[in-house]
């Protein structure tokens, strides 16, 4: 048996504390939401998200052009519901899996505000991070994603340090560790292990280990 879990069920098991965490100030939703902003004055107005989770990044976005056609997907509907209310009537809400979504449209931008892609920067080193997927089948899901990009369309990604291990406290008494252990590493990928803890009075509310992959370059 995997020792991983699943991506759906990974984070199914802390959407209660996800906007906890996500909203204590280390994320530039705001930023974010102002890069796409950018290219939506300039006429791009279909906006997929890939990774949409509790809908953080797109209320950023909806303050600002609630003109655009928006597009989440995320592969965890615990996650989608809060997305829903948090977002009211706005946009479309897809439960799918990214690799191999079939939205039968095409957008103008395809946004990762670390949803599925993520660019992690450490040192001078850059790379692509991903939820567990290798190499072969990265490339089949970022193929999927340019066949539901127009012709001139454009994928951005949020840029983040990388991985530590650390500890901090959270409102209402909750506190969040990870620890990451490096698991292999090779010329092309590094491996990492992380394991989270969300803990209220020493007592376990959600635990969980992933696996992620930076590609590295
Ligand atoms: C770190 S969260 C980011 C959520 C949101 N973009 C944000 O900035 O707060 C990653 C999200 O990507 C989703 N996800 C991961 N792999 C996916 C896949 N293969 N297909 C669809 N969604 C996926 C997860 O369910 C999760 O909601």
């Amino acid at each position: 048996m995997n020792k991983y879990t699943n991506i759906a069920d990974y984070y199914d098991s802390f959407t209660d504390y996800y906007d906890l965490l996500m909203t204590q100030g280390y994320y530039d939703y705001q930023g974010m939401a102002n890069a796409v902003y950018s290219l939506i004055k300039d006429g791009r107005k279909k906006i997929l998200e890939l990774g949409v989770g509790t809908g953080l990044f797109a209320e950023k976005l909806l303050a600002l052009a609630p003109e655009a056609e928006f597009t989440g997907v995320d592969i965890t509907l615990s996650m989608l519901n809060i997305a829903r209310q948090r977002l009211g009537e706005w946009g479309n809400l897809v439960e799918a899996d990214i690799y191999n979504m079939n939205l039968q449209e095409t957008f103008d931008i395809a946004v990762s505000s670390r949803g599925v892609w993520v660019i992690s920067q450490r040192g001078d080193q850059t790379d692509l991070r991903n939820h567990t997927k290798d190499i072969d089948e990265d490339i089949k899901g970022l193929i999927n994603v340019a066949k539901h990009l127009r012709q001139d369309g454009l994928f951005m990604l949020s840029i983040q340090g990388e991985h530590k291990s650390y500890q901090q406290n959270l409102p209402t008494g909750i506190v969040y560790s990870q620890e990451i252990e490096k698991i292999g590493e090779n010329d092309e990928i590094k491996s990492i292990e992380k394991t989270y803890f969300f803990k209220r009075d020493g007592e376990i509310l959600a635990q969980q280990k992933l696996k992620l992959n930076y590609i590295k370059q």
